[in-house]
Formats: C-alpha cells, sequence, structure tokens
C-alpha cells in the first residue's frame, strides 16, 4: 500500500509474524530509511512495492535493498536481479511478466481495494492463470482476503499464498489517518471508480466520502469530461515526483474535481478524508476492528478464523 500507508511499522510487523511484510512505493531516499528502520525492527524477509507509473531507477535501487521487489500497474520487466514478483489482473499479463522472468505473479481479483487491474473475481482469475502458468510457477491470489477462512479457500483453489490490502490497512501498525480508518470501519459497501485518477487515471475500489457524493451520482467512474481530462493531463503529471504531488494532494477539496490518487495518512492532511480516495477492498464490510498486525498474521494463517467480526 503505497504513498505512506504501509511503512516500516507495518511491514515489520508482518515480517516479524512471519509473512511478507511490504513497504509501498515512497521516493527513493525514503524509500531507503523506511527498510532501514523496518530492519532494524525484524530480521524476517521484506518486500517493497513499486507502481511502474512513477517508479524511477532511483526507486528501483533503493528497492533492491529489500528481499523482495513487486511491482505493479504497466509493461512488466526484470529490473532488479533479486526476486521480483509483478501484480496482475488477467491471465495476458500474467504470462507476459513470467515471460519477463518475474519469479511469482499475483493474481489480483476485481474485489480488491486501491488500484483494480482486472476484472474477474479473485478465485475465477486464479484459476486461469494457475492453468495458464503451470504448477511450477508461485501464484499469490490477492482480493477479498480477510481471515483464515478466506485464505484457506485460496489456498485450496490452487494459491502458493496470499495478499492483503485492506486487512492490513485496519491494522493498528497502517498509517492510515485514524479518521480513514474509522470510515472504513463503518463501511457497508465499495465504489470502483475513477473519481481520484489525476495523475493516474486508472480503475480504483474506494468507500463513499463527501467527494464520491458530489461528483459520482451518475456515473460510478466519474463524469466523462473530468475523465477526459485526466487521460489528457497524465502524460505529464504523471512524471510529477510523489513529494509534489502529496503536497497538492492537500489542497483538494470535495468541490473541486481535481482528485489525485493519495490518500490520508497519520499526520498528513485530515482534508483527503472527504477529498482524497478511502481506498477498500469489498471485504471492508467484514472487518469491524482495528487489530495488531501480528495478530492478523497469525488469524490469516488459522483455517478456522473467520466470521463478522473479522479475525478475532
Ligand atoms: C489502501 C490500499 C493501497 C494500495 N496500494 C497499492 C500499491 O501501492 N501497489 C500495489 O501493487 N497494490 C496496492 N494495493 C492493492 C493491493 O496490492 C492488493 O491487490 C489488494 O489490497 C488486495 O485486495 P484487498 O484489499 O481486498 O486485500 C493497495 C490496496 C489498498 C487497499
Amino acid at each position: 500500500m503505497g504513498g505512506g500507508l504501509s511503512g516500516h511499522r507495518l511491514a515489520a510487523a508482518v515480517s516479524a509474524a512471519g509473512g511478507l511484510g511490504t513497504i509501498g512505493i515512497l521516493p527513493p531516499e525514503e524509500l531507503r530509511r523506511e527498510i532501514d528502520a523496518a530492519r532494524a525492527l525484524s530480521s524476517g524477509p521484506l518486500a517493497v512495492n513499486l507502481l511502474l507509473p512513477f517508479a524511477r531507477p532511483a526507486h528501483f535501487e533503493a528497492a533492491a535493498q529489500a528481499d523482495v521487489v513487486v511491482t505493479f500497474w504497466g509493461e512488466p520487466e526484470r529490473r532488479v536481479d533479486g526476486v521480483w514478483m509483478h501484480q496482475c489482473g488477467s491471465v495476458a499479463e500474467a504470462r507476459a511478466a513470467r515471460a519477463a522472468g518475474a519469479d511469482a505473479i499475483i493474481a489480483q481479483g476485481v474485489e480488491a481495494g486501491g488500484h483494480v487491474r482486472g476484472s474477474l473475481p479473485a478465485l475465477e482469475l486464479l484459476a486461469q492463470v494457475r492453468e495458464a502458468l503451470g504448477d511450477d510457477c508461485p501464484v499469490l491470489s490477492a482480493g477479498g482476503v480477510a481471515d483464515g477462512s478466506d485464505a484457506a479457500t485460496r489456498l485450496a483453489a490452487g494459491a502458493d499464498a496470499v495478499v492483503c490490502g485492506t486487512r492490513f490497512l485496519l491494522s493498528e501498525e497502517s498509517a492510515a489517518h485514524p479518521l480513514y480508518k474509522a470510515r472504513l470501519l463503518g463501511a457497508r459497501e465499495t465504489i470502483l471508480t475513477q473519481l481520484f485518477g489525476l495523475g493516474w487515471p486508472a480503475q480504483h475500489r474506494v468507500v463513499a466520502n463527501e467527494a464520491t457524493r458530489r461528483w459520482l451520482a451518475g456515473d460510478a467512474r466519474g463524469p466523462s469530461w473530468l475523465r477526459a481530462v485526466q487521460r489528457a493531463s497524465a502524460p505529464v503529471l504523471a512524471r510529477t515526483p510523489i513529494a509534489l504531488q502529496m503536497r497538492l494532494a492537500a489542497t483538494q477539496a470535495p468541490g473541486r474535481p481535481l482528485f489525485g490518487p493519495a490518500a490520508a495518512t497519520a499526520g498528513g492532511p485530515e482534508s483527503l478524508v472527504e477529498a482524497g480516495p478511502l481506498y477498500a477492498g469489498t471485504c471492508v464490510e467484514r472487518i469491524a476492528e482495528v487489530r495488531p498486525a501480528a495478530e492478523l498474521v497469525r488469524a490469516l494463517a488459522s483455517p478456522s478464523e473467520h466470521g463478522p467480526g473479522g479475525v478475532a
């Protein structure tokens, strides 16, 4: 989870508990600091996730200090010597990533929170990717996994592991703004939209806030003129450094639909709770509590842990 949502605290807590903790994309020098800080807290394996529309050579150099580099959203290409995974939304993309030398594929279902690459339910995509790539390619399943029962179902369906975003966004260690977490705990549905696509015109899954209520009445994707503006400005805006994008995000207001992808983080502008994306997957409706990440890892590894109360 990029933009500071998943930093060293969350990644280290997950790694120390036996998972593969992941630091999301940040400016390269911050990534290095976050990797060092996570290493100081955990000797477990550590991943860095890079979003290809924004990743430059310096990001890959910094990310190479982690044990695993995960990439998303773009032409899959091997950019590091170490272990490389690519998150995919279709069989065609999974084949391309494997052909490019990916060591493992993450198959992301449409249930996922954040940016959503594909259109198939996770179990369907998992079956298709597994069949296309054969048994010797590690395949991880993402989208809609919130408890041990979900994870067991994916493993039984052929996944080698599961990837979770939303469940860990609602952990004590995630850096999501406390009000963002509170909104998610009360959420009963999600919206697949393009509203927060300035600089990155791509579909993403969120829960409602003032911005979505104002601008998505006619079309869940967002007004067509706005999507046209996003597409036209993307080539320039995508080259804007992440740090600058974050500063611009602080000026967003619900009534002015120039919404970028930055989400509300603890210590960041609270205005993003109403004027920014409240990313969450469909499983948010089954999550009732913020819990320590280590407890979540243990619960995910335990097939009998499920229910409307989350993974308690
Ligand atoms: C808040 C949030 C931020 C995310 N940011 C990223 C990201 O920066 N890079 C990425 O590859 N995936 C990102 N994702 C998607 C996850 O990798 C994963 O596909 C998704 O969380 C799985 O679905 P779930 O949310 O139902 O667990 C994000 C997801 C969420 C919820």
